[in-house]
């Protein structure tokens, strides 16, 4: 079995405007790349070569001239439009024709990390079935999904909580088996009228079948003033595993 990689970059960037209004969030500079080349640079260096990248109809000329076929990365990337910002989890089922039987590993492209996360594929793999999330522990969990935790065990995510059970928050870096296409059709849409990954991963985990591991390097998302900016003062002298 296989391991396909998925990049989703869809959404406004609503948290980024204005710079956002004109270029999509993921084509922003982050260090001396585009955002979206760091998850892709991590996928490459775990030996994740077929990818899929999902963004929004505005945006996709653009990704696909910053991106082209893969080939001058040694990779292999196929488009697939999103016709409304309809969450994380609509985007992800964009992926099942993509995927087939195969497992996916999806990262949310404004994902900054240093990281080698080809341990954690390695773990994955050993489990039979299933789904992984990785963690981070981080000062401001309630801007995420934040796990609850009972000794070892993951018992729930609560997304964006107002008071949070713990101090981890989901990272934009999950592992799936092909079932996750049934578990998203599955959803119902939130109160901000999107299908929510949180949704996804509580599934897994009310079945018992979600798995984590903890990151240990710098990590943040890209997605707001603050988190950008420290994106771009850490990452401003890398240079990329491409
Ligand atoms: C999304 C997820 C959230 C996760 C975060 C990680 O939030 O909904 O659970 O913790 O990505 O980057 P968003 O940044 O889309 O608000």
């Amino acid at each position: 079995m296989e391991v396909k990689g998925v990049v989703l970059a869809g959404g406004t960037g609503s948290r980024l405007f204005p710079l956002t209004r004109a270029i999509n969030k993921h084509l922003l500079p982050v260090g001396r790349y585009p955002m979206i080349l760091h998850p892709i640079a991590r996928l490459k260096q775990a030996g994740i070569y077929k990818i899929l990248i999902v963004t929004g109809r505005e945006d996709m000329g653009s990704m696909v001239k910053l991106l082209g076929s893969g080939r001058e990365y040694g990779l292999e990337f196929t488009f697939r439009v999103q016709e409304e910002a309809g969450g994380i989890a609509q985007a992800l089922g964009l992926a099942e024709d993509f995927i087939q039987h195969h497992r996916l590993i999806a990262i949310l492209g404004d994902n900054i990390f240093s990281e080698d996360i080809s341990p954690f594929i390695a773990g994955y793999l050993r489990q039979e079935t299933g789904a992984k999330i990785l963690l981070k522990q981080v000062e401001q969990p309630q801007r995420f999904g934040v796990v609850e935790l009972e000794g070892n065990r993951i018992t729930g995510i609560e997304e964006k909580p107002l008071v949070s059970k713990s101090s981890f928050a989901v990272t934009g870096i999950y592992m799936y088996d092909k079932h996750v296409f049934e578990v998203i059709r599955s959803l119902k849409p939130s109160d901000r009228g999107e299908l929510e990954i949180t949704d996804v991963n509580n599934h897994y985990i009310h079945l018992g079948q979600m798995t984590y591991d903890i990151l240990e390097g710098w990590w943040t998302d890209a997605g707001t003033f603050s988190s950008w900016k420290d994106a771009c003062r850490m990452t401003w002298d890398w240079e990329l595993p491409l």
